[in-house]
């Protein structure tokens, strides 16, 4: 549904982006992440056809971006990273004139309007200025009026960025329902955990290039990232340390405040092995559960340069 050939732009001696490939499967949310100035807004502004690309080109529904710039922007719905400011204008007021802008026809601006405003649960502040929404209020706003079109794709800008948790949860929310629609999703962030929860499939970009694509279930060996595990048992954990330490799967088994932290070797994460290595010794297991892998951490070693 998106797709990047070899997408290049320069600014000057600047390349922002560079022989950038990426694609986005029909009906997924992709997660467009890498640190401040990598080159993301770069990408999706292109992909939008704001912006002209240097060499390479990008595809939307298999229309390219540098000949069929009308159709494409039928098809995506932008929400830039920062929104612009509309004084005192009220919430219906806003979305109605970009449904105007649209060309919607008068009559059945109201009721689009009012299907945005209840998808995004903005119904009772229809008539509250934009500007007096709270920060979380205004992104699902942004989100609103993206919608108004009906796009089939969306890209969306860093809607995350800047928000309190429980709106964080609410914009997740509103992309998996979107998603349910059947809408195709790109969405940056500069903060992979933020879209650790909704992502199908993410790209991480530095320096304009891709450094790494595919799940986050593929993202874990790529890095060498080791999954751990945390385990109690009943009585005599020093027994328990030592007989996991001389495990040839396991790299590390150490006692941690009250329990004991396994570390496998990668690729060796088998939950199993522990419980049957303890129970053969007469150690009872009272609890097992993995760590999970700290996606920020694994952004970290990328961005470190460590996977190029
Ligand atoms: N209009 C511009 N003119 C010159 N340089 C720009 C312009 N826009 C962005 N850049 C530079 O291009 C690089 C990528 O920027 P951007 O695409 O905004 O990255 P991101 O969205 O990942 O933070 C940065 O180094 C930025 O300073
Ligand atoms: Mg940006």
């Amino acid at each position: 549904m998106i797709k990047t050939q070899n997408l290049t732009k320069d600014y000057g001696d600047l390349t922002a982006v560079s022989n950038l490939n990426l694609t986005v499967e029909h009906g997924d949310i992709f997660g467009f992440i890498g640190p401040n100035g990598a080159g993301k807004t770069t990408t999706m502004r292109i992909l939008v056809t704001l912006l002209e690309p240097t060499h390479g080109t990008a595809f939307i529904d298999g229309l390219d971006v540098r000949k069929h710039g009308k159709k494409v922007r039928r098809l995506v719905g932008y929400m830039p990273d920062f929104m612009g400011v509309y004084d005192d204008l009220k919430v219906f007021e806003y979305l109605e004139f970009f449904a105007a802008a649209f060309g919607i026809d008068r009559m059945k601006r109201k009721a689009i309007v009012e299907g945005v405003l209840e998808l995004t649960d903005l119904q009772s502040k229809q008539a509250a200025t934009v500007d007096s929404l709270s920060r979380g209020m205004q992104q699902r706003l942004g989100l609103a009026r993206v919608l108004i079109h009906d796009p089939k794709v969306l890209i969306l800008d860093e809607p995350a960025s800047g928000l309190d948790p429980r709106a964080r949860i609410e914009i997740r929310e509103l992309l998996r329902e979107l998603k349910r629609m059947g809408k195709t999703i790109m969405i940056s962030s500069h903060i992979l955990s933020e879209l650790e929860q909704i992502c199908d499939h993410v790209g991480i970009i530095e320096h304009g290039q891709m450094v790494f694509s595919g799940t986050l279930d593929e993202i874990r060996p790529r890095l060498g990232i080791q999954s751990k595990v945390r385990l109690q048992v009943a009585a005599d954990q020093e027994k328990a340390v030592e007989l996991l330490s001389s495990l040839p799967q396991i790299r590390e088994a150490k006692i941690v405040d009250n329990y004991i932290s396994v570390t496998f070797h990668d690729g060796e994460k088998t939950d199993g092995l522990i419980a049957r290595t303890l129970v053969k010794a007469n150690l009872d297991l009272v609890f097992l559960q993995p760590e999970q892998l700290k996606l920020d951490d694994a952004f970290l070693q990328l961005t470190k340069g460590i996977v190029h």
